[in-house]
């Protein structure tokens, strides 16, 4: 055999040995919510969450397998009503070990859509990685004309394995659109366009399996975040009291009386009290329960100083937080200090 055959031969050997082009491996975590929902008929708004397990939902979406290489498993199986600081603590612990130990490119959670924002939230604290973490979810249950989950998981798929995705913390994919966990809100109770990104709006979009970036967050998050939760085994209490006009200071006073460690005031306007609630607020902040005046306004600021004496009375201002948001800062600032102008600083940060 001449030396050109030889080469030629050798040559193919050589190049057999190469892997194939690996796919991104991509881990998917199950919670339930619509998206495992199954509806009494298909046509009906009636239905169940948390009832389809993660095989269904991956089962009806082949076309994932053609992005990426992907495995799933069920941490609960449960309507996101029902999501609690459990929960978030195991979703936490797991995500950090497949991203930092288990060599995962990126992670998807399903999850329901009334509490998405604040497990998103609250993962953008906590999550030790710059790899993708998606969070999607449903409107419509599995099993619904025009239900809306095998896209969103299709698309959130499309977004762990993209590049473009890393370093911009936890994002919500819903409806096309990908959102920040910071700013990410659900506006409707029924409408499949539920989530907006508040006044800075969408952090991009999937068209096509493509991730695209329009801007990034500039709030501390994942890598940067000094709260880590992987030798806690419980958060702090901290509850949330809806401001109107004429409001009763009892479910304020209870939240003193069961000792909760924080509680944030879905206030009115500005993150006002009504004066009932505003003596209570005082007291239990010389009591060692740190407030934060958040607002029942859908938008705009809760600002330091500004009708209410924040530095006299040692209470939190929201600032950009609304009060779900806040609440969950707070639980993780209560972690690391009690000092309300250091917990101030980190609702400057975060
Ligand atoms: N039970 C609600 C939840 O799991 C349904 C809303 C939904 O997932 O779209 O959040």
């Amino acid at each position: 055999m001449n030396t050109f055959k030889k080469i030629a031969l050798l040559t193919a050997a050589l190049i057999a040995t190469l892997p194939l082009s690996a796919k991104p491996k991509i881990r998917i975590i199950a919670t339930g919510g619509t998206i495992a929902g199954i509806s009494t008929t298909s046509a009906s708004s009636a239905y169940t969450a948390g009832q389809v397990g993660i095989q269904t939902l991956l089962d009806a979406v082949p076309q994932i397998l053609d992005l990426a290489d992907v495995t799933g498993e069920q941490l609960v199986n449960i309507g996101s009503q029902d999501m609690n600081d459990e929960v978030w603590l195991k979703l936490a612990k797991r995500v950090n070990q497949i991203l930092n130990e288990e060599d995962y490119d990126g992670v998807v959670i399903t999850h329901g859509t009334d509490t998405m924002e604040e497990t998103a939230y609250f993962l953008n604290l906590t999550v030790k990685s710059d790899k993708p973490v998606i969070l999607a979810g449903s409107m419509r249950p599995s099993n619904a004309i025009g239900a809306d989950g095998p896209a969103n998981l299709y698309n959130a798929v499309a977004a762990a394995i993209s590049p473009a995705c890393k370093g911009l913390g936890v994002l919500c994919c819903m409806n096309n659109q990908l959102l920040d966990a910071k700013t990410v809100i659900k506006t409707h109770t029924i409408d499949c366009d539920t989530f907006e990104g508040g006044p800075s709006g969408i952090i991009g979009y999937i068209f096509n399996g493509q991730a695209h970036i329009l801007q990034t967050p500039n709030n501390k998050h994942t890598e940067d975040s000094v709260f880590d939760v992987s030798h806690l085994d419980k958060l702090p209490k901290v509850g949330i009291v809806y401001g109107y006009a004429n409001a009763s200071p009892l479910p304020m006073k209870a939240f003193v009386d069961a000792h909760f460690d924080g509680i944030v005031l879905a206030g009115v306007g500005d993150g006002n009290f009504y004066k009932d609630v505003f003596d209570v607020a005082v007291k239990a902040q010389k009591q060692g329960i740190q407030i934060v005046r958040s607002s029942r306004c859908p938008t705009g600021p809760t600002c330091l100083n500004s009708e209410v004496d924040d530095s006299k009375h040692h209470f939190v201002a929201s600032l950009d937080l609304n009060p779900q948001k806040a609440r969950v800062l707070l639980m993780l600032a209560l972690t690391k200090t009690h000092d309300w102008e250091e917990i101030q600083k980190f609702f400057m940060e975060y």
